[in-house]
């Protein structure tokens, strides 16, 4: 169908004065005696495109409902507030589809929560038009960062036989129904499609490894699935994952290229979609615009989980859950540390090697290993990485710590293996980084169908 996308239209002054087709969804309609005016929007931008039809005395004259989607040509003129407009003759509007009176979008100003009851339809509000462009444009430009610094993009395997965080919040996948024919467990598996145990994979950093000690510079992209029981705003089964996993890499490395990745993509961020920010700015969170000018300017903070633990503990705080070393941050904790103690972004660094995944490069105090979490304000934890662990004999004892079954991971300790290297790598959970740029406070709104515990659709 040709046509022309209504954000070149706005903005771009070439079309002035020319004849265009446009296509879109009515989001307003108004009709006075003889000029209709309907706001079309067709997804390419956050603002409509007002088309004033006039309609003189046409008595065939049908006026547009709101959610109606159109094909309009007409003449491209300048109209007020420096924007441009479209004039056209109602022989001029094409119906391509009806849109009747129980359309759920009739009105504007519904709340986030009614709108998650429709996932179909939320996209075509101005918030999730903002939010979706907001996605893309940080997905572009984390491609961009990392492919102009050398990094191969990697797709590891969603299926997987090894769980990488082992805390066990991984989905089973199977073939095989309930059934009374199996006795053991590995009976069980033995007779399921792989052969044994497979589950959908939590993270693609082993595999990342993998290609890392190759490539030198990798990064994946792609979804991590957690089976976590954890009703929050901040958590789903299915997430978006970004993975770089780099060779010659220790930890502090690993936090600079984090700081420096971040910077990169909120600055293009702040460059390509204006309007967005704003409109997250004046609807969702005052004070958002200068708050990503902030961070892209100053230098992140950094503290040890110990300094943390003793900050949290001098604070005077209520904390619902208790602090002492050696317990697992809460959000509460990671909000208080980045939002009173440092007012901006924060690395948290050498967590407590019991609270950690084994994977993760022992410290010489026997005690913390080489991990780091970016805590951000409003979010919490958005980032979580670490230097790996690159000696196979301290490697193989944290898996026995952990009643490991080392067989499964063989592959895994090849890498320590055959020409060891320091290395590490991160985790950016994509959701989390679209909540913390847009204010937006529930991670169900930031992607187009949340999984979460108790419900899918
Ligand atoms: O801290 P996590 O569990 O780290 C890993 O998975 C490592 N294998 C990463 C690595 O070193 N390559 O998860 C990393 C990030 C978290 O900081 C968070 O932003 C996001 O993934 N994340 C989730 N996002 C939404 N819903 C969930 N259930 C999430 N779990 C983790």
């Amino acid at each position: 169908m040709k046509h022309i996308d209504i954000k070149d239209i706005i903005t771009s002054e070439s079309y002035a004065g020319k004849q265009v087709t446009v296509c879109g969804w009515v989001r307003t309609s108004r009709n006075s005696k003889s000029v209709a005016f309907v706001e079309l929007n067709d997804g390419t931008s956050l603002k409509n495109i007002q088309i004033v039809i006039e309609k003189g005395d046409s008595a065939d004259y049908k006026e547009p409902r709101v959610g109606m989607s159109l094909k309009v040509t007409g003449n491209v003129v300048a109209g007020r507030n420096n924007t441009f407009e479209i004039n056209a003759l109602p022989g001029d509007i094409e119906v391509l589809g009806e849109c009747p009176t129980d359309y759920p979008l009739q009105k504007k100003g519904h709340t986030l929560e009614f709108l998650r009851s429709m996932p179909h339809l939320r996209s075509r509000t101005n918030t999730f038009n903002a939010v979706w462009r907001v996605r893309s444009v940080l997905a572009a430009a984390l491609h961009s960062y990392f492919q102009s610094h050398n990094y191969v993009y990697i797709n590891t395997p969603l299926i997987t036989g090894s769980d990488c965080e082992g805390a066990g919040e991984m989905f089973q996948v199977t073939t095989n129904g309930f059934t009374t024919e199996y006795k053991t467990e590995e009976e069980y598996y033995a007779n399921d499609f792989f052969g044994k145990r497979a589950g959908l994979s939590v993270s693609g950093q082993l595999e990342g490894e993998m290609a890392a000690t190759a490539m030198g510079k990798i990064y994946t992209f792609g979804p991590s699935f957690r089976a976590e029981n954890s009703n929050t705003p901040k958590h789903l089964a299915e997430f978006w994952h970004i993975e770089p996993e780099v060779a010659f890499a220790e930890l502090d490395d690993v936090i600079e290229i984090a700081e420096d990745m971040l910077k990169h993509v909120i600055r293009d961020l702040l460059d390509k979609c204006p309007d967005e920010v704003a409109f997250f700015d004046a609807h969702f969170e005052k004070g958002l615009k200068a708050r990503l000018e902030e961070l892209i300017s100053h230098d992140f903070g950094r503290v040890t989980y110990t300094e943390a633990i003793k900050l949290l503990q001098e604070s005077g705080e209520n904390f619902v859950y208790p602090v002492e070393w050696g317990c697992d941050l809460q959000t509460e904790h990671e909000r208080y540390i980045s939002e009173k103690v440092f007012k901006k972004a924060v690395f948290v660094t050498d967590y407590p090697k019991e609270i950690k995944s084994f994977y993760m490069k022992q410290n010489p105090d026997g005690k913390t290993v080489a991990a780091v979490d970016l805590l951000v304000p409003g979010v919490g934890e958005i980032i979580g990485g670490s230097e790996r662990e690159a000696d196979y004999d301290k490697l193989v004892a944290a898996m026995n710590e952990r009643n490991m079954n080392l067989d499964l991971y063989s592959d895994y300790l090849d890498l320590r293996k055959y020409g060891s290297v320091p290395h590490g790598g991160f985790g950016l959970g994509f959701e989390r980084l679209i909540m913390y740029t847009t204010g937006m406070a529930n991670i169900r709104d930031v992607i187009l169908y949340p999984r979460t515990v108790g419900s899918i659709r």
